[in-house]
C-alpha cells in the first residue's frame, strides 16, 4: 500500500471512529490514537523521508491537509461534546420548582402552659397577683407550716420525693403541691391583704399511669383579708367557672379534708358537656370534680404571721393537667410530658 493510500484509509477511519466518540474521555483516546505524538498519523509522517524525492512534496501536503482536516474535526467533536457534558450536568443538578418544600418545625406553648396562661388572665381580673415559689422545699414548708402533724396520716397522702442532704441539715423534699408558697408568700407581706395566684410545678413519689404522673402542675390561690368569708371563696369559683368553661357553669362545693384549711372542700363545676344531665365526660354524674379548697386553717394563717383573730382568708389548689383533660377529653396523662410532639402541635 503506497503512503497515499494509507492516508486514505487513515482518513476514513479517523472519521468513522470520530463520529462514533461519544465523550470527552473517548475523545482524548481518539487524539492519541490518530494525531498525538505518538498517533497513526505521526507514524506516517515519518515514511515521508524514505519516498522518492518527485513524490515526496505532495505526500507532505497530504500529510498536512489530513492533519488540519483531523485537527479541525477533533475542534469540532470537542465543543459539542463539551456542551453535552454542560448539559447533562446541569440536568443532574436541576431544581424542581414544584416540589413541595420542607416546612420548618414550629414550636407551640405547651397545653399546660396554655391553660396556665388563661388561668393567670381569669385571678388577674379578680385582683389576683401571679408569683412563684420553689420547688426544691424545706419540709417545714411543705408540710409542717401547714398543719400537717408530725405523725398526722395526711402526710401519706402524698408520696414525697426526698432530697439527700448532708447529716444535721433539715429535711429538703420537691414540693408535693404549690400550698408551701402560701407560707413564704404571707411570710413576706403580713400583714396586707393578699390575693395571689402560685402556679407551677409539683412532683410525687407515685406509679406513673394514665392517671397519674410524677411531675404536674398546679396553681394555689390565696386571699388573706379582714373579712373574708366563705361566700367569698364560693364567689371566686363561680367566677373561675363561668370563665374558664363557659356562661351558665355551675359551681358545688363538696365537704373533704386538707390539714391547711377548715372548713375543707372539693369543688365541682356542672359538665361542660351535658350542661349536668349526665354524659360520659361527667360519667353520668353531671359534675366534674376540679379540686380542693378551703378556708385558711388560723395555724396556718399564723405560721403565715397573720393574726387569725382579725384575718382570715381562702385558698385553692387545682390542677391544670386535670381540667385540660376533662376540656379536652384527653385519656392519659402520660401524653403531656411523654416527649411526643404531636401532642403539642395537636394544641397549637
Ligand atoms: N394542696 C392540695 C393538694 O395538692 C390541694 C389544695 C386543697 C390546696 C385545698 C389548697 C386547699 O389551697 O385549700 O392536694
Amino acid at each position: 500500500m503506497t503512503l497515499i493510500d494509507e492516508l486514505d484509509s487513515l482518513a476514513q477511519t479517523a472519521t468513522t471512529t470520530l463520529a462514533a466518540v461519544a465523550n470527552l474521555a473517548e475523545l482524548a483516546e481518539w487524539k492519541s490514537t490518530y494525531i498525538g505524538k505518538s498517533g497513526s498519523l505521526t507514524r506516517l509522517s515519518r515514511g515521508l523521508g524514505s519516498l522518492p524525492a518527485d513524490v515526496r512534496p505532495t505526500a507532505g501536503r497530504q500529510v498536512n491537509l489530513l492533519r488540519e482536516q483531523l485537527e479541525s474535526a477533533f475542534a469540532t467533536a470537542e465543543e459539542r461534546l463539551r456542551i453535552a457534558a454542560q448539559q447533562a450536568e446541569l440536568a443532574a443538578d436541576r431544581i424542581d420548582v414544584s416540589m413541595p418544600g420542607r416546612a420548618p418545625a414550629l414550636g407551640y406553648a405547651h397545653l399546660t402552659n396554655q391553660v396556665l396562661a388563661q388561668v393567670e388572665q381569669i385571678f388577674a381580673e379578680m385582683g389576683f397577683q401571679v408569683t412563684e415559689s420553689p420547688e426544691v422545699e424545706l419540709d417545714e414548708y411543705n408540710f409542717s407550716l401547714l398543719n400537717f402533724a408530725d405523725d398526722h396520716p395526711a402526710r401519706d397522702m402524698q408520696d414525697t420525693f426526698y432530697l439527700e442532704m448532708p447529716a444535721g441539715a433539715p429535711s429538703v423534699l420537691l414540693r408535693t403541691h404549690t400550698s408551701p408558697g402560701q407560707i413564704r408568700v404571707m411570710r413576706e407581706r403580713a400583714p396586707e391583704p393578699l390575693r395571689i395566684l402560685l402556679p407551677g410545678k409539683v412532683y410525687r413519689n407515685e406509679q406513673v399511669t394514665v392517671r397519674s404522673e410524677m411531675m404536674f402542675h398546679q396553681f394555689e390561690f390565696l386571699a388573706v383579708g379582714r373579712h373574708l368569708s366563705m361566700g367569698d371563696l364560693k364567689g371566686t369559683l363561680a367566677y373561675f367557672a363561668e370563665r374558664m368553661y363557659g356562661p351558665g357553669t355551675q359551681v358545688r362545693l363538696r365537704p373533704s379534708f386538707f390539714p391547711f384549711t377548715e372548713p375543707s372542700a372539693e369543688m365541682d363545676v356542672s359538665c361542660f358537656l351535658c350542661g349536668g344531665k349526665g354524659c360520659r365526660i361527667c360519667k353520668y354524674a353531671g359534675w366534674l370534680e376540679i379540686g380542693g379548697c378551703g378556708m385558711v386553717h388560723p395555724n396556718v394563717l399564723r405560721n403565715g404571721g397573720y393574726d387569725p383573730t382579725i384575718f382570715s382568708g381562702f385558698a385553692g389548689g387545682f390542677g391544670p393537667e386535670r381540667i385540660a383533660m376533662l376540656k379536652y377529653g384527653i385519656q392519659d396523662i402520660r401524653l403531656f410530658y411523654g416527649g411526643d410532639a404531636r401532642f403539642v402541635e395537636m394544641f397549637g
